[in-house]
């Protein structure tokens, strides 16, 4: 299962009953990520999503992990630091940081108080990275002791990490920025530090070399990905999730669109591959050789026994687009199980 933000933790952070039972009616899935979730205060981008840098935020996740490995399932945590892709409303009147003071320009953030511009952040000073390593760190120590099998560093969709690699958001001249060895630092130090902290096989990261939204443009997103893909071979990885191009990139033709077969066949790691998949093109992939694994978002969403209904071929739910953000058990914990 897909890592997928649904937006219905507290004002602090914690999750709720109605998440232990949203996961647990997916248990079935071999592998669950979790939504990403704040590694910090800091971290946070959008309303109503966890974290887990707090004891009560820990606690609250303990009865998550326990009622999914109770059920048979296995569960990633994603760690989420949004960077740029925030808004103060949302931060107690914080701007968002960021490699650089670059907005992003042609969308809007989706805030507490609906849809806004997107802030010029504050560019992060050398000495506030570092730190932001050891947060990650300390939420993947937190994870464990939350309970979670291992954990997933959102290193996708335009979110900090991200927004470290590319060249439109990373202006930086000290060693995080600048050359494609630097802007690769930030998330390979995060990956060490993760793995010197929670130990082989449990640490993963979920990487769209070719998504250019929230603002992500790089001249040459091949040389870039192949390198960092080359830095995360030298660590224990549990495995490398790619994302497949989810938005028209015709006109930015240094964008690969076979993303699986440009990146996949790089690395020594296990290949889970995302993003548009249905059983039968999910199967296709795999016997293409490269992915190990496919992930599910959307119909995982809808579809609790999932898995069930791929080996009965049977009808599948319809995802509701108003209901994925925010509410409560309508479009997350409704949507019914095969029989129902
Ligand atoms: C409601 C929703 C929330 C999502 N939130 C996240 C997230 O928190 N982290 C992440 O890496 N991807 C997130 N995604 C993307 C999914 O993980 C996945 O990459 C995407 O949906 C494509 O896979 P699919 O075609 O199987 O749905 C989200 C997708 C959806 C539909």
């Amino acid at each position: 299962m897909a890592p997928m933000t649904r937006s219905r933790a507290d004002h602090n952070g914690n999750v709720n009953d109605l998440t232990v039972t949203y996961y647990t009616q997916r248990a079935s899935a071999g592998l669950i990520i979790s939504e990403a979730i704040n590694i910090s205060e800091q971290a946070l981008g959008s309303p109503f999503t966890p974290g887990i840098y707090t004891a009560e935020q820990i606690d609250a996740w303990k009865k998550v992990t326990k009622a999914v490995h109770e059920t048979g399932g296995l569960i990633y945590a994603q760690l989420w630091h949004t960077g740029r892709v925030g808004h103060s409303i949302d931060k107690n009147g914080v701007l968002p940081v960021a490699p650089s003071a670059i907005a992003i320009q042609g969308q809007q953030h989706f805030t507490s108080q609906g849809p806004k511009q997107y802030e010029t952040p504050r560019a992060l000073e050398t000495a506030e990275i570092k730190q932001i390593v050891q947060d990650y760190k300390q939420a993947a120590a937190n994870a464990i002791e939350a309970g979670f099998d291992g954990v997933e560093l959102h290193a996708a969709f335009g979110y900090l990490p991200n927004q470290f690699l590319v060249e439109s958001a990373n202006h930086r001249s000290d060693e995080y920025g600048g050359s494609i060895e630097n802007r690769c630092r930030f998330v390979s130090e995060i990956m060490q530090e993760m793995v010197d902290a929670i130990g082989e096989n449990k640490v993963a990261i979920k990487l769209s070399p070719s998504i250019p939204f929230n603002a992500i443009i790089d001249s040459n997103p091949t040389a870039l990905y192949t390198h960092l893909i080359a830095q995360l071979d030298k660590m224990p990885l549990a495995y490398i999730h790619l994302m497949n191009p989810m938005f028209p990139i015709d006109n930015l033709p240094q964008y690969p669109k076979d993303v699986i077969g440009t990146f996949g066949t790089l690395t020594r790691h296990l290949v889970m591959a995302n993003g548009g998949y249905s059983k039968n093109t999910g199967e296709q992939e795999l016997e293409k050789g490269i992915a190990k694994m496919i992930s599910f978002g959307a119909l995982f969403l809808a579809n609790p026994d999932l898995p069930k209904r791929f080996e009965l071929n049977s009808a599948l739910n319809h995802p509701d687009r108003a209901t994925m953000y925010g509410g409560g058990e309508k479009g997350y914990t409704d949507y019914p199980f095969l029989g129902e």
